[in-house]
């Protein structure tokens, strides 16, 4: 075989997977049966998701589920999650449950603007650069008059174009820096195509330019892409209740536990160890509800955790406070999401969770997300800072430990009935399981 191969991606479907078999799989035949098992058997669903992608060669199902009792600015919703972690959805679940018999969640959107930069290279008098910036910037908008024509309508578009001089970061780098509004869309289309037509017309107007030198006229875009960093798309979500109602069975005395309870997150908020795993919980709840709506989970987290980051130290997402015997608990984070557009109106699971979420604006959207993570935050600390995560990760465990050693349902209930009362470990599960079968 000569590599690299050429022509991969125009072999059909079948002949991928044939030349897969042939290439890295010949001591797995059942590798290809277990691709070929995964296909939807409606061809024109298993077409729709083959198209998502390239070189698609089967489907990789994450689990989909809901948590309810989500109390959220007066509305009860259940949050549709994707997520395969066992524990998330439970865990989110008894959050919300928690906090619908205190007030529920309170959600509000900070911003909704975007932003993209056009980064380009210029070697001249930056005074110059100025005066054409100036006289182009009616002839930049005006470039983008069709491509904005639809998102006007809708209320959004292009809010507003600076130039930025960035020399003293890197020689000749300047940027116009390009803020959106792109209401329900996430936008990501939308703004690259605005700032890749910026940069095209920032070329040709610089090679007109009379007050230019021959030099000048060489301005040259290096790249124009939007940026995945938001904070100006921004949403708040938090909780409050008077600290005694905070004690219930698990967390004993309310002041006791407020007291445990922020000192956890003082930790997150001081230790950037602790944050990455305290925002990676964040996360977790997130994660599953952009997943299930069809959003982009890796431009959320790469935002997300650079604003974590955003004061020079990697902290808590999540912060909480005591005033006046109230206990206050909240997050803040910048998230750009869709409700419409891409894979949310293609994915008929994402179709599904809109549905269930009583088709959300972006903005709603943004705040169900905001509440997921902090209602995942609040179920970690509550359960690390009194009984530990483990009794009830392992309880979730159980089931994927049984369904490894392929167990019978009439063995799992009996392993189910004993680890009722006993600590759950994977060494413990075998070995209840070796003497069920030994009997049997
Ligand atoms: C596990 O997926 C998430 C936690 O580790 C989060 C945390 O420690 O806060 C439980």
């Amino acid at each position: 075989m000569a590599y690299p191969i050429s022509g991969f991606s125009k072999l059909t479907k079948a002949e991928k997977i044939a030349w897969l078999g042939d290439t890295y799989l010949k001591n797995s035949p059942s590798s290809v049966h277990t691709l070929q098992n995964y296909w939807h058997p409606d061809s024109e669903l298993q077409n729709l998701h083959d198209e998502f992608t390239e070189n698609t060669l089967s489907n990789f199902y994450l689990p989909f589920g809901i948590a309810p009792n989500f109390l959220i600015n007066g509305r009860n919703l259940a949050i549709p999650m994707a997520v395969e972690e066992s524990s998330v959805i439970a865990a989110s679940g008894k959050a919300a449950k928690f906090w619908n018999t205190r007030g529920g969640f309170k959600a509000t959107v900070l911003g909704t603007q975007k932003s993209g930069h056009v980064h380009f290279n210029y070697s001249g008098d930056p005074k110059k650069l100025l005066l054409f910036f100036e006289e182009i910037k009616p002839k930049l908008l005006a470039s983008v008059s069709e491509i904005v024509r639809n998102m006007e309508e809708r209320g959004g578009g292009v809010l507003s174009i600076e130039l930025k001089d960035k020399t003293d970061l890197l020689a000749n780098y300047y940027q116009l820096a390009c803020s959106f509004e792109t209401k329900d869309a996430m936008g990501a289309n939308f703004i690259n195509t605005c700032l890749e037509q910026f940069g095209a017309t920032l070329e040709k107007e610089a090679q007109q330019f009379d007050l230019f030198s021959e030099t000048e006229k060489q301005l040259h875009v290096i790249m124009s892409i939007l940026s995945n960093y938001v904070p100006e798309c921004r949403v708040r979500a938090e909780v409050s209740c008077p600290v005694e109602d905070l004690g219930n069975k698990q967390e004993g005395n309310g002041k006791i536990f407020a007291e445990k309870f922020m000192q956890g997150i003082r930790i997150a908020e001081v230790e950037p160890s602790r944050a990455v795993t305290h925002n990676k919980g964040i996360m977790n709840g997130i994660d599953a509800v952009v997943l299930a709506t069809g959003n982009d989970f890796r431009a959320v987290e790469a935002g997300i955790h650079a604003y974590a980051a955003k004061d020079g130290s990697y902290t808590s997402l999540t912060h909480a406070e005591i005033k006046n015997g109230i206990f206050h608990y909240w997050i803040e984070i910048p998230i750009a999401l869709g409700t419409i557009g891409g894979l949310t109106s293609l994915h008929p699971l994402a179709q599904v969770a809109l549905e269930i979420l009583q088709k959300p604006s972006a903005k709603e959207l943004m705040e169900i997300a905001a509440v997921a993570g902090l209602a995942q935050n609040f179920a970690a600390i509550r359960s690390l800072v009194t009984t530990g995560i483990q009794k009830g990760h392992m309880k979730m465990h159980l089931m994927n430990i049984l369904n490894q050693q392929q167990t019978t349902s009439s063995e799992k209930a009996l392993i189910i009935e004993h680890f009722q009362t006993n600590p759950i470990t994977h060494s413990a599960v075998i070995e209840v399981l070796q003497k069920i079968r030994n009997v049997e």
